[in-house]
């Protein structure tokens, strides 16, 4: 309770020590007077976005300040490269916006948290919405509260390319993808001799390798709605928001917005956009696209901004995706997962598309309309059960139209990927098009520890990237392509040895089972392109042949809940590694029974394993791919795709 006796100044120091920690009062927003946009952020020159500004008034807590009464008669300006400061509402030519209160409550740490004693915020808040900055600079901007507390926050427009030297984009995301996963995916799938390898991952013949941060505004581990969104939109922003920046109100809809590729794509260039991806359509992945909220569970909501934009709020309209392709069937089918409880296979066939359900429908789909392809519910089952353990098909119960069975017909991405190029490209005509293609189990398997189902995906990322590349060829748009392979975070996944599964099998101590890893000179070499002794390629070139060897990988992963390993290839379906007993998470007694015990290193109340730190890859092609090089943060990633597809729009503000 020291707050009460600061002065102003020496309070701000202190409080930033508190809340820039793991519990956070607005993790954008260390002060009592926030900006969002926060401070550092970058703008495309003519992108949209919404201004927020709050101003709190902590009640109780270490904060506790201004007897919980916010400053309403707050002051926001903005100057240009250190010219004059301009009151921010007549610099846009904007009516003053109506002042907004709402208290909210968060917890200072875990001791707080255990005692169910949070700490309560007053808030004076507005909103300046659908403003862009035009000119290339910096700008300041800078709110001026409780009677000479300022909060300042400098805003970067970079000087992009107004000109396009890429007509279409295909921006292929493996979720959750690292370096370490495509190193042991490529030990999996392709034959070495003396150590040379006799084919190679299409990844490994991109001429332009590049590293990117993937960390959130706030917090240094990202989920994949908000490094989706900044890979989409050039700001980073805070764990389950998209294309917002988070904001501390009640309502998650309202949240500050910013514009993402395929709006200004759309807006500025008439292009055409499409998603495809093997999670369901609603997830963070793809629904970042056109998505605005601070909670990526608004599913139905979400699915909704797919197709009709964003309603509440004016905004621009990115047109509804021209290809929109996955799992997730729940949030289309009338019922209470979808949006109102509407069809949304009936409200996008209302607006013109064709809706398929199954392979066989998709790849008939006719290439001159729109077409929406929902092949599930939930996220679609991965390569090694549509291809190897076939009969685990028919578990599921993920009917697309609702029923109690099976879907059996399913597109695989490679499928997907290549009849979403046929109609982007019929329907782009010369305004061209983006397309994000997604292999999203990657992430979803590493999430559940079955590292055999995570890399079989990446094979099928890394097959349908080598298709797609042909497709492009043969449809004389290569050289005006750029093709961008990356992820959005990885897990910290490796492989360290081998495994002798039988050796494994046979000890009954667990001590004496951890002798069947065989770690460097015994680590032997890889069996899993090789069947009674030679080479071969059962499931089709670049995939392993032989998913059961007795040597088989030993990998794992850096975060997990406790679980038993037995290096083993999960036959029946996708692992389930740790269950509940009450509230905390335990070994599954059901998985790997004849494995070691690894004691899990998160807290006990989760699941499965967690995203990690780690930079991860980008490989380019095509028209900018020498921009792409080196070390760099994820948003930069759409600055280089909006600078190639030259989105900028240069012009004088008002
Ligand atoms: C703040 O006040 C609320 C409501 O009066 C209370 O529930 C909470 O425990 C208080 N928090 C602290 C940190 O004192
Ligand atoms: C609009 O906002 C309301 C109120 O927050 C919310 O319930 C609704 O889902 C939003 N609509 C859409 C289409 O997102
Ligand atoms: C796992 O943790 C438990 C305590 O929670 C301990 O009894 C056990 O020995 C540990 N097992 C291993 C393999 O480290
Ligand atoms: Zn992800």
């Amino acid at each position: 309770m020291i707050a009460k006796i600061g002065v102003a100044s020496l309070l701000a120091a202190s409080l930033s020590a508190v809340s820039a920690q793991t519990f956070q009062r607005l993790g954008t927003c260390p002060t009592l007077g926030c900006l969002l946009p926060p401070d550092q952020s970058d703008f495309l020159p003519g992108q949209l976005f919404d201004l927020r500004v709050e101003v709190h008034a902590p009640v109780n807590g270490s904060e506790a300040a201004h007897n919980g009464k916010p400053d309403e008669k707050f002051k926001v300006t903005i100057a240009k490269d250190g010219g004059r400061a301009k009151d921010f509402a007549d610099a846009f030519n904007l009516k003053e916006p109506a002042l907004e209160k709402w208290t909210f409550n968060w917890y200072e740490d875990l001791f707080a948290q255990d005692a169910k004693k949070p700490s309560v915020v007053n808030v004076a808040s507005k909103a300046y919405r659908k403003i862009a900055l035009y000119e290339p600079g910096t700008y300041t901007v800078t709110l001026n509260y409780y009677n000479g507390e300022k909060t300042t926050a400098k805003w970067v427009v970079r000087d992009l390319h107004t000109k396009k030297r890429a007509k279409n984009v295909i921006f292929f995301i493996g979720d959750g993808m690292t370096t370490n996963m495509i190193t042991a995916a490529r030990l999996l799938g392709h034959q070495s001799i003396n150590g040379k390898y006799q084919t190679r991952l299409q990844l490994d013949d991109f001429p332009v390798l590049g590293h990117q941060m993937t960390h959130s505004i706030d917090s240094y581990i990202t989920d994949s709605a908000n490094s989706a969104s900044a890979l989409y939109s050039g700001h980073k922003s805070t764990v389950n928001a998209m294309g917002v920046h988070a904001d501390s109100s009640p309502n998650a809809f309202d949240d500050p917005k910013v514009e993402t590729i395929v709006e200004i794509f759309r807006r500025v260039r008439k292009g055409v956009w499409g998603a495809v991806s093997t999670a369901f359509l609603a997830d963070a992945t793809p629904i970042a696209l056109s998505g605005h909220t601070r909670r990526r569970s608004e599913y139905g909501s979400l699915i909704d901004q797919a197709l009709h934009g964003v309603t509440n709020y004016s905004w621009t309209n990115h047109g509804g995706p021209d290809v929109f392709f996955g799992g997730g069937a729940e949030q289309f089918l009338p019922g209470t997962g979808s949006y109102q409880g509407k069809d949304y296979y009936a409200e996008f066939a209302k607006k013109g598309y064709s809706v398929s359900t199954d392979k066989k429908s998709l790849l008939a789909a006719d290439n001159n309309k729109k077409a929406l392809g929902v092949f599930c519910q939930g996220v679609m089952p991965v390569w090694l059960d549509r291809n190897v353990y076939t009969d685990n098909l028919k578990s599921f119960k993920n009917d697309p139209k609702g029923g109690k069975g099976p879907a059996l017909d399913l597109p695989g991405l490679k499928e997907m990927t290549l009849k979403a190029v046929d109609i982007l490209h019929k329907r782009g005509g010369k305004e061209g098009f983006f397309l994000m293609s997604e292999a999203a189990s990657i992430d979803k398997q590493m999430h559940v520890l079955d590292y055999d189902r995570a890399l079989g995906d990446l094979l099928e990322l890394d097959d349908t990237v080598r298709a797609t590349i042909d497709k492009l060829k043969k449809l004389g748009i290569y050289d005006e392509t750029l093709v961008i392979v990356s992820a959005d975070h990885g897990h910290g996944f490796d492989v360290f040895g081998s495994a002798d599964t039988e050796y494994l099998t046979a000890q009954k101590d667990e001590r004496a089972k951890r002798n069947a890893i065989g770690v460097y000179e015994k680590s032997g070499l890889s069996q899993y392109t090789k069947k009674d002794g030679k080479i071969s390629y059962g499931t089709g070139v670049n995939f392993p042949t032989n998913w059961e060897p007795r040597y088989a990988i030993a990998g794992g992963v850096g975060a997990a809940p406790d679980h038993r390993e037995n290096y083993k290839v999960h036959k029946n379906g996708p692992r389930l590694p740790a269950v509940a007993m009450g509230s905390e998470y335990y070994v599954n007694p059901e998985d790997g029974v004849d494995g070691i015990v690894i004691n899990g290193t998160i807290p006990t109340s989760e699941a499965q394993g967690v995203h990690s730190l780690t930079d991860v890859p980008v490989f380019a092609l095509g028209p900018c791919q020498e921009t792409f090089g080196g070390t760099y943060n994820n948003v930069d990633i759409f600055y280089k795709i909006a600078n190639c597809l030259g989105l900028a729009v240069g012009k004088k503000n008002c």
